[in-house]
């Protein structure tokens, strides 16, 4: 494959690759009638030059984009609200989610919110909400500008109560985006730290999905596949980036999530709870907990983690070589081994494993995952004990 020329992949949303793909943005929505997109981005991306740079490509486009940057790192309720009032208010027409996985979040929910009056939360998974999902949805486009959740091929967005900070998951077919604009030039510039951990946020997901309970052999090809990319190219991508490293790398994120639509696992489910109680980075949650989690789940997912030795070409072939890999990788990336790194401790271990046990992904788990697991898990990492 030429990591040079565009792509269109249809699979599971149409998508759009390569590098400058990002002016064809605004010929696309004009083409579509629409001229006021509302680009929802978070303030530290609204605070850089490329930021303005694509705005400036809009317009020249003939657009009217007008923006909503009022974003926490883990969204609330509270941004969605305002950024629907705000789509209103600026008389927007489409809406273009613009960023990491928080900008996607809160630009699909605002998509969703547009239209429809009830509570957001009424729209819950958990509670079949996607039942309610029937007014209009705006037309809503996604450009990733970090390789990491994948966010902008799904259909669903993750937004936390406003006080306890407790995530619920908003899920619809209709929330996918109608296209994709992934331009690998846009990840260039971002710093090392963020690299890495969104980096193995993609990389978690692929593991997570090749191992989950779902049956699904296209997604695993998908993840095998991503997983291969994202070792050869996620070092370099963080260390000393070029454009064939951060694109295999925005590649592998895109697959990440297509390769969730399997499920996930206890990783994410151990590492949500570090976001809600301390704020942690998701990918630098799922950094620390993701040997943890092979740990606990090689007493029956030990030929799948072999086999991902064998097609990494690690030598060794067992669940504890992979488990070294992950941390070696951690470690080429300055990311931490445990969780006392980041000032977590013992006494958290009974408030992280409640939030764990409620928590859907684990749902997807190989090995069923008790409270007292959790509880084993935590531990483990904040002991550093693989
Ligand atoms: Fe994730």
């Amino acid at each position: 494959m030429d990591w040079t020329q565009k792509y269109t992949y249809n699979f599971p949303c149409p998508i759009r690759f390569g590098p400058g793909v990002i002016k064809e943005v605004g010929p696309h929505l004009k083409e579509q009638g629409l001229l006021n997109p509302l680009v929802v981005t978070d303030p530290g991306f609204a605070s850089l030059p490329l930021f303005a740079k694509i705005m400036d490509e809009l317009k020249s486009a003939g657009l009217k984009p007008v923006q909503f940057t009022q974003i926490d790192k883990n969204p609330v309720k509270k941004n969605v609200l305002d950024g629907a009032n705000s789509y209103h208010e600026q008389k927007a027409d489409s809406i273009i989610g613009l960023g990491g996985g928080a900008s996607m979040d809160v630009a699909r929910a605002i998509a969703l919110k547009a239209y429809h009056e009830r509570d957001l939360f009424d729209f819950d998974d958990a509670l079949g909400g996607d039942k309610y999902v029937v007014e209009e949805i705006p037309y809503f486009i996604t450009i990733p500008t970090t390789s990491g959740t994948g966010s902008e091929v799904g259909r669903s967005t993750v937004i936390s109560e406003d006080e306890s900070h407790q995530k619920r998951v908003l899920f619809s077919p209709r929330l996918m985006a109608k296209m994709v604009f992934a331009d690998p030039e846009l990840t260039m510039e971002l710093p090392p730290h963020i690299t890495a951990a969104t980096g193995i946020d993609a990389l978690t997901h692929n593991i997570e999905a090749y191992v989950s309970k779902g049956f699904s052999p296209m997604c695993d090809g998908i993840a095998i596949e991503a997983i291969k990319l994202i070792n050869e190219s996620l070092y370099k991508a963080s260390t000393a980036p070029c454009l064939k490293s951060r694109s295999k790398m925005q590649m592998a994120a895109l697959m990440g999530a297509t390769s969730f639509q399997k499920g996930l696992g206890v990783v994410h489910s151990t590492a949500h709870p570090l976001s809600t109680l301390f704020d942690t980075h998701h990918g630098l949650a799922n950094a620390i907990m993701l040997p943890y989690g092979i740990k606990f789940n090689a007493e029956c997912s030990s030929d799948r983690f072999e086999f991902l030795c064998k097609v990494l070409d690690l030598g060794e072939v067992s669940s504890k070589a992979l488990i070294d890999w992950t941390l070696q990788l951690n470690n080429s990336l300055g990311l931490p081994r445990d969780l006392s790194a980041i000032d977590v401790g013992t006494d958290k271990i009974d408030a992280l494993s409640d939030l764990a046990l409620k928590d859907v992904c684990h749902q997807c788990n190989p090995r069923p995952v008790s409270l007292e697991n959790f509880k084993e898990i935590y531990s483990w990492a904040i002991e550093g004990n693989l």
